[in-house]
């Protein structure tokens, strides 16, 4: 089954994921297809989760840009810290197509995490770089950056992301999208695999 982009409210979207312990051909396959459907949707970052699967593992490429992949980058069981600065920006998200708004996040940021290699990445980075750090991390934990809005603009999107609510449930209704129980099932399963 070729990877796919879920939408708000996929339960897997809510997954906190556990570190990879292992880097397999299967894993680097799907990481290439990571990177792949991140062009094809025209976005800068697309963490495991939002490909429905439950690794601490995004990819990123602050450019956007297919014709400059030396900008592009696998990040395995990242961890942020020393976060500077507050600033925020506009963000919006693969898998809540259509919305966006302003979120605060650090200005600037430390990453540790490895690559597909197993060679460890130490990096400070700032700006786009830092936000979409922030912003991929938070998806391996769980978290959406509509839940970092103020609440005045989170009334502002409530409307629409009932629509992907009222979506979703109709799919899994009519047996198009699978049930909560076995994507859960699939999940626990794919975690032992590789967790
Ligand atoms: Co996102």
């Amino acid at each position: 089954m070729p990877l796919s982009v879920v939408h708000y409210p996929h339960p897997t979207l809510r997954h906190t994921s556990r570190p990879l312990k292992r880097v397999d051909a299967e894993l680097r396959r799907m990481a290439q297809e990571m990177i792949e459907l991140m062009y094809e949707h025209e976005g800068i970052g697309l963490a495991a989760n939002q490909v429905d699967l439950p690794y601490r593992m995004f990819v990123i490429n602050p450019t956007g840009d297919p014709d400059q992949p030396e900008h592009e980058q696998v990040l395995i069981n990242p961890v942020l810290s020393g976060g500077k600065g507050r600033e925020a920006g506009r963000e919006g998200c693969l898998s809540i197509p259509g919305i966006h708004a302003a979120v605060v996040r650090h200005q600037s940021i430390k990453v540790q995490a490895y690559d597909l290699d197993g060679n460890e990445i130490n990096q400070e980075v700032d700006e786009l770089h830092a936000r979409l750090l922030q912003h991929e991390t938070d998806h391996l934990d769980g978290v959406l950056f509509t839940d970092k809005l103020p609440p005045a603009v989170k009334d502002d999107v409530a409307g629409a992301l009932q629509e992907f609510e009222i979506d979703f449930r109709s799919k899994q209704q009519s047996g198009e999208a699978p049930s909560d129980a076995a994507i859960a099932e699939r999940i626990a399963e794919l975690e032992k695999l590789r967790t």
